[in-house]
């Protein structure tokens, strides 16, 4: 059998090339961690942010609801506005709020509870 021509390849690899980038671009994030190994700190991080997030955040994607999805939320080198997602900002934009989202008042435990949760997402 003959090899297809250099031709027949240029033609048919830019929507392979294509296909190769979007696939790239869905596994840039590293995967959420299964709800199976949560400790049980992250379970209960995760009725607060249930509770409290759910509403406005998807956790498992970074398509946005009323707010960003929260997909890797600590894993990425900044967040939607642009600050790094340190455990001091986070805390920060949780307690108090950022432009149209609203602060959303916790006491230590939750926040801790919900902090070690954003960590397995
Ligand atoms: C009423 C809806 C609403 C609720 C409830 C809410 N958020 Fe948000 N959140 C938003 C919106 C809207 C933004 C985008 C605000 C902006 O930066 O302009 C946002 C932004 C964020 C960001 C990105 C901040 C940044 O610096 O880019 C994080 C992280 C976040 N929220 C986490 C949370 C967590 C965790 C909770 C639960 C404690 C929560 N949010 C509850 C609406 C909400």
């Amino acid at each position: 059998m003959r090899a297809p021509s250099p031709s027949a390849w240029r033609l048919a690899s830019p929507p392979a090339a294509a296909l190769l980038l979007a696939l790239g671009a869905c596994q840039s994030l590293p995967p959420s961690k299964p709800a199976s190994e949560w400790t049980a700190q992250e379970a209960r991080g995760a009725q607060v942010y249930q509770e409290k997030c759910a509403r406005c955040h998807y956790p498992t994607s970074t398509r946005g609801l009323h707010g960003p999805g929260l997909q890797a939320i600590t894993k990425v080198k900044a967040m939607p506005s642009g600050a790094p997602p340190t455990d001091e900002r986070l805390t920060a934009v949780i307690l108090h709020g950022h432009q149209i989202m609203p602060g959303t008042p916790l006491d230590d435990d939750q926040l801790r509870d919900l902090l070690a949760y954003l960590h397995t997402l």
